[in-house]
């Protein structure tokens, strides 16, 4: 290399070439640690044009990444959702069960309450447009639950809460609030080595037999861990259940 070039390489062209690299790869790497952001606008946009009404459901929303990401859509689309999260805000319960023996572990995830509505507040939610549900679902998830809040219908629900048994639970007390043209995304579909038998693909299984008249419909794989499906109710079951 030349007098000239050899400094201009260093100090110049090398410097602008591996700030360029690096901005690449964290574009990357956002992209794939973050493979719901695109699911969930896709869901919003099917939601806007076949105007499903309802709010939407979170059920694990730690570290609320992908609360931020339904909040983006909402505000864009003009949905006039209002955001429900449910969680322990003290992380996963133990994973018991077919769950037991994996890679999650208690506590992991744990984020408290005040420092989730301090995320909610950084980005400009505002107080009155979501409602934080706290405890571990085979306590908070309740009838009782139901006459508090004032949720009548679900147009999207995301669930994120990994395990088996928290999905079993999340989805028993979803029935009433499933219509046709629900989305479901379940972020978790292929965690356990894509095990059928364990984590969210196990409850979602017992839930299908148990509830023959909620089909669900096909929808888009997102990441390499995510699945969605919309909701056709078949027939209103006795009792508001299906
Ligand atoms: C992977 S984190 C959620 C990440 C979040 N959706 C995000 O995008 O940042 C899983 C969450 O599920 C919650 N969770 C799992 N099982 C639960 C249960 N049975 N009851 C309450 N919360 C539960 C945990 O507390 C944790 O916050």
């Amino acid at each position: 290399m030349s007098a000239i070039a050899a400094p201009l390489w260093r100090r110049a062209v090398r410097p602008a070439w591996q700030g360029f690299a690096r901005l690449v790869e964290r574009a990357q790497a956002a992209r794939s640690n973050h493979a719901y952001a695109p699911m969930i606008r896709l869901a919003a946009e099917f939601i806007h044009t076949n105007r499903i009404a309802g709010d939407y459901l979170e059920f694990g929303c730690c570290r609320a990444r992908s609360f931020a990401a339904a909040w983006k859509v909402a505000r864009r689309f003009a949905l006039p959702w209002h955001l429900y999260v449910f969680d322990s805000f003290a992380g996963l319960p133990d994973p018991r069960g077919p769950d037991a023996g994996s890679t999650f572990a208690r506590g992991q995830f744990a984020m408290d309450l005040p420092t989730f509505e301090q995320a909610a507040r950084a980005l400009g939610v505002p107080r009155e447009r979501y409602t934080a549900v706290p405890g571990f679902y085979r306590d908070s998830l309740t009838e009782g639950l139901r006459m508090r809040l004032s949720l009548r219908r679900a147009a999207l629900v995301f669930i994120d809460c990994d395990l088996y048994e928290s999905t079993r639970d999340a989805l028993a007390w979803l029935v009433p609030y499933l219509q046709t043209g629900t989305v479901l995304c379940f972020d978790d579909y292929f965690c356990f080595a894509g095990d059928a038998t364990r984590g969210e693909q196990r409850a979602l299984a017992e839930f299908r037999a148990a509830h023959p008249g909620i089909a669900l419909v096909d929808w888009h794989l997102f990441g390499w861990h995510g699945k969605s499906f919309i909701v056709n109710r078949r027939a209103p079951a006795p009792g508001g259940g299906a």
